[in-house]
């Protein structure tokens, strides 16, 4: 059986993946706090992407930039002018809705009256503040609200520190900031979130093959780690649903439990922002070209993903409950390359002669592994335990290892045990992590 929303929702917060923000004082919507279990995945699952699209490739490097970039970064970008959701308020309740999300553009879904909302305002999803002690227009800044943005304007920097050739890209994952009209369902909408983007610089002529490789490649990733191929489809923008720099994008989309919605766009955005750059700074961002002796502006092919949607994806597409011996089982089976744990040490009893080489042991993995020792409890809770939050494999600790030197080594998804003497462990769990 899979999750419903409610179940995954439950199980983050009882378990420690994610708390509502500001939780003691009420809590403050849309922002969430990721704990020890949620930080282990979110962490995982933007390594995971580190080391498939930088780590594994010969041909894409990686860079951290500022959250807080020059006002005229998103002026010439285009966000400023037009980076904005149509807001309508309804007159009975004064709810405000992003009116292209509404499933009837006609009636207020919280009052269900019709006729009652405002004209549309086009309202910028950027968040404001000011550098310095003086609030003034000349100093008034942005939260980025995209990662991309930070990579174009260090594309020269990278290109010529590097010695970088067509095709090639950069990438950059870090916070973005969106003032959303309406976040929700959880960590899926937020106004502070992560994402995990790469800009593909390439000659213009070759942006259509670039674009498909991408969608492929992008697809594939999420299969790679285990995502469901169920769950997973790719949808076409239509014309009017673009952003102002693409000419092309596709969705890939997961099916949330509300239906299908975006977990990472790939769009072609042209040479828009080398441009957009190169006119408002006076810098030449042109590629030159020493074979055929020409300059242009290179075509960008952007894979742009939330590094904190897909963390949620993978755990609604990970919850698997069944029944085992009149039980009911819930296990995360999430690839060990993103579970929180990937190993637990259960001494069987807390009696010193077994906690005391226990905790040795577990100290001993813990220089190779993401690992807890978990000591309270039957050893059957504390696999349920180990199960619910997908740590693959469970070592216990018994009387008889004070003798034979060995472990019993439990499977998370088969449940099958294996006795591994302690000299081999390491080599053990290293073969199938
Ligand atoms: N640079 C292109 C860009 O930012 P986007 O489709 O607006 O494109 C890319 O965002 C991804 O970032 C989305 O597919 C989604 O996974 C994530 N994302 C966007 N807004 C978000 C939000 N408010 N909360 C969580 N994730 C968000």
């Amino acid at each position: 059986m899979t999750a419903d929303f409610d179940t995954i929702v439950n199980l983050s917060k009882r378990r420690g993946f994610v708390f509502q923000s500001s939780e003691i004082y009420g809590g403050i919507r849309s922002a969430y706090d990721y704990g020890p279990l949620g930080a282990a995945l979110l962490r995982n699952v933007k390594e995971a992407w580190w080391r498939s699209m930088v780590q594994q490739r010969g041909d894409v490097v990686g860079i951290d930039s500022a959250i807080i970039q020059a006002r005229k970064v998103w002026q010439a970008s285009g966000h400023e002018a037009t980076f904005t959701d149509p807001l309508v308020e309804c007159q009975n309740c004064h709810t405000r809705h992003r009116l292209d999300k509404l499933e009837n553009p006609e009636q207020c879904p919280t009052c269900g009256k019709s006729g009652t909302f405002t004209e549309p305002k086009h309202f910028n999803l950027m968040f404001r503040t000011h550098t310095g002690p003086v609030e003034s227009d000349d100093n008034m800044v942005y939260l980025r609200p995209e990662t991309a943005q930070g990579i174009f304007i260090n594309y020269e920097n990278v290109r010529r520190t590097n010695r970088l050739q067509l095709p090639f890209g950069i990438a950059q994952v870090g916070k973005s900031f969106r003032n959303e009209i309406t976040p929700g369902q959880f960590v899926f909408r937020t106004r502070e979130f992560d994402q995990m983007e790469m800009e593909y610089f390439c000659r213009p002529e070759e942006a259509p093959k670039w674009f498909d490789y991408w969608r492929g490649e992008r697809f594939n990733w999420y299969l790679d780690l285990g995502m469901k191929e169920e769950n997973l489809r790719i949808r076409d923008h239509e014309q009017d649903e673009l952003s102002h720099y693409s000419v092309q994008t596709v969705d890939i989309d997961y099916a949330f439990p509300w239906g299908w919605d975006e977990l990472e766009g790939l769009a072609n955005r042209t040479d828009y922002d080398l441009r957009a750059h190169s006119e408002a700074s006076g810098q030449d961002l042109r590629y030159y070209d020493a074979v055929a002796d020409e300059r242009f502006f290179p075509y960008v092919i952007e894979p742009a993903a939330g590094a904190t949607r897909a963390t949620f994806a993978f755990l609604m597409d990970a919850y698997h409950s069944e029944e085992v011996a009149g039980d009911t089982r819930v296990v995360l089976k999430l690839d060990p390359r993103l579970a929180p744990y990937q190993v637990a040490v259960l001494p069987l009893s807390k009696k010193p002669e077994l906690l005391g080489p226990a905790t040795e042991l577990a100290d001993r993995l813990r220089k190779d592994f993401m690992l807890e020792l978990d000591v309270t409890q039957s050893i059957g809770r504390r696999y349920r335990r180990q199960d619910e939050i997908g740590t693959p494999y469970a070592i216990t600790y018994d009387f008889e290892s004070l003798d034979d030197s060995a472990v019993t080594v439990r499977d998370r998804d088969t449940m099958a045990q294996d006795r591994v003497s302690l000299d081999r462990l390491t080599d053990y769990l290293s073969q199938r992590l």
